[in-house]
């Protein structure tokens, strides 16, 4: 785990995972499906500008989009906090070659990363749920881990979803449930919806844009930016 201390309105990091962790295990049909709408965007952008080389997804879940990569020829360190969705996603029939997964949460498996090997970090649907001070550390560490031009492909929630402004907002478009559980997991956590300043002020943070594009219908923004050639 990180080590570093979250704001006292989100609960801890292990009461985060321990949340994750409940649902997975009443829940093992949650993200088994399809691979994402996002993968599909990140690979057609991904493929332009590398054919092959190593991929770190962030908060994989079962792995359906790391599979895809990989049958796709990347190879893939495909990582999230819940240790039964990793063991789940180890499990898959018909796992293809080239995906290698670790329980492990997010900067602690980029700190572990070597300096400047990756093609891409990738993210889809995690970034919503991490406190400011992860998210410094993620794309600090994501910024250190690419190859020169390489991507950080991330799908984040929009303000412009309808359920963007209920509850209590905790900080500037991050709100946490009424009556959420006190110190308790996945449902207590606040949730961090974006707009385009903020993206443009995480990419300015030592990225360059490649592309930003809100899907309206599913409230999603899709995003790659890359570490200067
Ligand atoms: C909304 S789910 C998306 C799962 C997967 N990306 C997909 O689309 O199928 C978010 C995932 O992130 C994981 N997660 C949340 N916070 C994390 C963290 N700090 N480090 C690693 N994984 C995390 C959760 O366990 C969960 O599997």
């Amino acid at each position: 785990m990180s080590g570093s201390t979250p704001p006292p309105e989100w609960p801890s990091l292990e009461a985060r995972r321990a949340g994750f962790e409940r649902m997975y295990a009443s829940d093992p049909h949650r993200f088994a499906g399809a691979p994402s709408r996002f993968s599909d965007w990140a690979l057609a952008v991904l493929r332009a500008h590398f054919p092959r080389g190593p991929v770190l997804e962030l908060g994989c879940g079962l792995g359906r989009d790391a599979r895809r990569f990989a049958e796709a020829g990347y190879t893939v360190h495909a990582t999230d906090y819940s240790t039964t969705a990793i063991d789940r996603a180890r499990e898959w029939p018909g796992a293809p070659a080239g995906v290698r997964y670790e329980a492990v949460e997010a900067a602690t498996a980029l700190r572990q990363t070597e300096s400047g090997t990756l093609v891409a970090v990738y993210a889809h649907a995690l970034f919503m749920m991490l406190p400011e001070s992860e998210l410094e550390t993620v794309f600090r560490e994501t910024l250190r881990v690419l190859r020169p031009g390489g991507l950080h492909l991330f799908a984040v929630r929009a303000t412009t979803d309808p359920v963007a402004g209920r509850g209590v907002e905790v900080a500037p478009d991050v709100y946490r449930r009424d009556g959420a559980p006190a110190g308790g997991g996945r449902g207590a956590a606040p949730y961090r919806f974006f707009r385009r300043e903020t993206l443009d002020r995480w990419t300015s943070t030592g990225f360059e844009r490649v592309a930003a594009e809100l899907v309206p219908e599913i409230h999603f923004w899709f995003v790659a930016d890359r570490r200067p050639p």
